[in-house]
């Protein structure tokens, strides 16, 4: 019993591994950027990202929106998850992965490129990510202060008609301490691939320089595939 125990779970882990070989073959045959959108909580991901999408066309995929999807359709899931985010904790890995994975999927068709908004938030998650989807590209850190973030984030609830549940004092401090906690090793062991802004500026100022970033990419995959 233990024995077969062991040659199934060995089946297990050699589909997987072929699995996540055949992603990269067909990941790596494409010329599709992906890139990792990092930063703390009201720092502007959401604002570069839709101005990306407007220059460059690409698939933007938000996961806190994916998980606040989940939550208004009212399963068991979403009310699990939506008390995970009112603590201004982090959801985990496998959900955020699973959901990312999906859209992932249904959007890889007709891509030109991916925004990963708001992924990793912890080191393991990219681990997982560059194993189980694709490598990424890059990864764009808004770098700001906690006082610009919060003043960003009031501000923005005071405008929005529907506020967001997370959008408070209370829970922005516990999402300003879950990022601080997990950002240091996401950037030290990505620091090859990643790009720090300045986000205190206008949000034109810091455009240029994430344009200027992807741009590069873009280059970088041509001669690639030029290569190949
Ligand atoms: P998520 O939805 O990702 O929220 P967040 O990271 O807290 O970020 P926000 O969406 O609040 O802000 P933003 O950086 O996009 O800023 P925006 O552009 O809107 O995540 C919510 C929750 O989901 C998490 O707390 C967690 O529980 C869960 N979750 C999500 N991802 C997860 C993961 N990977 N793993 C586990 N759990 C996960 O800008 C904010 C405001 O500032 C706007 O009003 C904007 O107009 C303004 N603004 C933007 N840029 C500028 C500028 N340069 N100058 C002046 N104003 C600006």
């Amino acid at each position: 019993m233990l024995f077969m125990c062991h040659q199934m779970s060995m089946k297990k882990e050699a589909q997987e591994k072929l699995k996540a070989e055949e992603l990269r073959k067909a990941r790596a045959a494409s010329d599709i950027p992906i890139i990792w959108i990092l930063g703390g909580p009201g720092c502007g991901k959401g604002t570069q990202c839709a101005k990306i999408v407007e220059k460059y066309g690409f698939t933007h995929l938000s996961t806190g929106d994916l998980l606040r999807n989940e939550v208004e359709s009212g399963s068991d899931k979403g009310r699990a998850l939506q008390a995970v985010m009112a603590s201004g904790g982090l959801v985990s890995n496998d959900e955020v992965l699973s959901l990312l994975n999906d859209a992932i999927g249904r959007a890889r068709g007709g891509a030109k490129g991916f925004l990963i908004d708001g992924y990793p938030r912890e080191k393991n998650q990219g681990i997982a990510f560059e194993t189980r989807v694709a490598p990424a590209d890059l990864a764009l850190y808004f770098e700001c202060s906690e006082d610009t973030m919060v003043k960003r984030i009031m501000a923005r609830a005071a405008a929005a008609a529907v506020k967001r549940a997370d959008d408070n004092e209370a829970t922005i401090r516990s999402r300003l301490r879950t990022f601080a906690e997990n950002t240091h090793a996401i950037l030290e062991q990505y620091n090859d691939k990643t790009l720090t802004i300045n986000a205190e500026r206008d949000v034109d100022d810091i455009f240029l320089e994430v344009v200027q970033a992807i741009d590069c990419v873009l280059r970088n995959k041509q001669k690639a595939a030029a290569l190949c």
